[in-house]
């Protein structure tokens, strides 16, 4: 499969097959979030790996997300970042930019990962409706950690159909 293949198959998954995700499977996925870039190399992608399935109900049952499926993921990554890696206070234009930074590198990290994903046959789906607090209190991940989203991984057992995008000349704002 080619980037094109994977960017054309990916779609959100929310209904996953029993199988679990082997440890193989998921290195891969450390690894392309692991290579993508980062404004000023600044690699600020930390992740946190749910397989254990007390530890997901445990997730659920103590409020970190509302959205049952997300449980039924045999994986759930947890995305963190800590703004403070990118210093930049003393940095005109940089000041108080730190969470801004990380959201965005972060974003560029997942974006490998469930391309990746796909290319190993699993399905994925950002989750952005999550309650930091109790992941943070299940997990033992420290403040200083943003927890932007989870990201659910595993096996389909839907098929979500086509897509609904906007056409190219929606995109376009201007050309020149
Ligand atoms: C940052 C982000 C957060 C998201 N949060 C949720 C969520 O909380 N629950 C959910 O069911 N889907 C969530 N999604 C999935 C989107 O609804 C989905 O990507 C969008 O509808 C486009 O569909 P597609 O991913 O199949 O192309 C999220 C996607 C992104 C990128």
């Amino acid at each position: 499969m080619d980037v094109k293949d994977a960017i054309q198959k990916r779609r959100s998954v929310r209904r996953f097959k029993e199988g679990e995700v082997s440890n193989n499977l998921i290195n891969e996925l450390v690894e392309a979030a692991r290579l993508a870039p980062s404004g000023s190399n600044t690699q600020p992608t930390r992740i946190f790996v749910v397989k254990l399935k007390a530890v997901r109900e445990r997730l659920h049952k103590e409020g970190a997300f509302d959205q049952a499926f997300v449980r039924q993921a045999p994986l759930i990554l947890v995305i963190c970042g800590d703004p403070k890696d990118y210093g930049g206070e003393d940095t005109p234009g940089l000041r108080g930019r730190g969470e801004d930074r990380c959201a965005r590198d972060l974003a560029i990290a997942s974006s490998f990962i469930v391309l990746r994903a796909t290319e190993l046959g699993l399905s994925s789906c950002w989750v952005g409706l999550i309650h930091p607090g109790p992941i943070r209190k299940v997990l033992g991940i420290p403040d200083r950690y943003m927890i932007p989203y989870v990201i659910c991984i595993g096996y389909p057992a839907e098929d979500p159909g086509p897509r609904i995008r906007k056409s190219r000349d929606e995109i376009i704002l201007g050309e020149t």
